[in-house]
């Protein structure tokens, strides 16, 4: 319960309201991270999950989706980014002359193959490195490149970003260019975001490359709406959590009695989403012998999707030690990729 303890109002009763069946002067033992974190989250206040356990099974199925959605526009923009650019990206990279290509949460690849099919034609010395903590996106990606573009040599690399970052910083033989594309940076909060991008920094010798694509700050209702599509699959994105702790942690959410909430600040120009509960209401969550109290219209805060501009990303990239060596948008600055390198 050393989690709770930082809020005062904890010792105000009734303030949390959770209960523990078990000898809570023990910590309980916890088979996997996502029973620690949703311990940890809900006997919070105000109770949140993090993000990262949006994407099981169901969850990677239901993003894919996302990324067809008319109001989803990022995907197709970072698309038409690398599409119109690529030639101008492309010689960015090949001033290196032999690079490997590193990339940072591959997924199906399907933007990154536009870079991968110009760099073969264009004959440029280079390897492909996708990855990825699952083995079957990295076996899925490896075969489909197989088929589509053979000529490309791909070496996949199963593992953290940080466990592979650490393994490749030491390894000079040749250049690195790192992607990290589809502003996965705004999943994290800017302090996460500084502290990730110094990681990167640091596994970046001389001349290293690390291109990275950035939801931008625009039309308040466009961000909102790319989070609140109309065929409400965000919503089942969001609440498939509930059902994962259903399904995972033996808990007896009922989804139906949660509100997907998404909201955006445009000043700060975060994205946040929430689930909230419609009702007073308990659940039990029988692995973790736990059991959580929800006042009515108490929230779980679930995601972050950060928007930056060029102010917000000038000043993370010198937090970072680094410099911004090119960048390339679409005609109404919706998303940005930029090149980094280090100062
Ligand atoms: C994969 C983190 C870039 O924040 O836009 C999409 C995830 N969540 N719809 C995003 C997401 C809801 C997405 N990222």
């Amino acid at each position: 319960m050393k989690e709770t303890r930082r809020f005062p109002f904890f010792y105000m009763k009734g303030a949390t309201g959770n209960s523990f069946h078990m000898n809570d002067t023990k910590p309980p033992e916890f088979k996997t991270q996502f029973a620690e974190d949703v311990f940890h989250g809900l006997t919070s206040y105000p109770k949140k999950i993090s993000s990262k356990f949006l994407y099981d099974e169901k969850g990677d199925e239901l993003f894919q989706k996302i990324m067809e959605l008319p109001e989803y526009y990022l995907t197709g923009k970072e698309y038409q980014i690398l599409m119109r650019h690529r030639e101008e990206i492309g010689n960015a990279f090949a001033s290196l002359e032999g690079f490997d290509l590193i990339e940072l949460g591959a997924g199906d690849g399907k933007k990154t193959k536009v870079l991968l099919r110009h760099f073969e034609q264009k004959n440029y010395d280079f390897k492909y490195l996708p990855v990825d903590i699952s083995h079957s996106v990295l076996d899925q990606l490896s075969q489909s490149l197989d088929r589509e573009i053979p000529g490309v040599e791909v070496e996949p690399q199963q593992g953290t970003y940080m466990q592979v970052l650490g393994k490749l910083a030491d390894y000079k033989e040749r250049k690195k260019v790192i992607l990290f594309l589809g502003s996965n940076i705004g999943n994290l909060s800017q302090q996460e975001a500084v502290s990730f991008l110094q990681k990167i920094r640091n596994s970046m010798h001389k001349k290293d490359m690390f291109f990275m694509g950035v939801d931008q700050k625009k039309d308040p209702q466009v961000i909102l709406d790319a989070y609140n599509d109309k065929a409400g699959v965000t919503e089942a994105f969001n609440k498939n959590l509930l059902h994962r702790m259903n399904r995972e942690l033996e808990a007896d959410f009922d989804p139906d009695t949660f509100l997907h909430w998404p909201l955006y600040n445009p000043e700060t120009g975060t994205a946040k989403s929430y689930l909230v509960s419609t009702k007073e209401q308990s659940v039990q969550i029988n692995s973790l012998d736990l059991e959580v109290h929800f006042q009515k219209w108490e929230t779980i805060h679930t995601e972050v999707s950060q928007k930056y501009d060029d102010t917000s990303i000038a000043w993370l990239a010198e937090e970072a030690g680094l410099q911004i060596a090119g960048s390339w948008t679409d005609k109404e600055n919706c998303f940005k990729n930029y090149l980094f390198q280090t100062i």
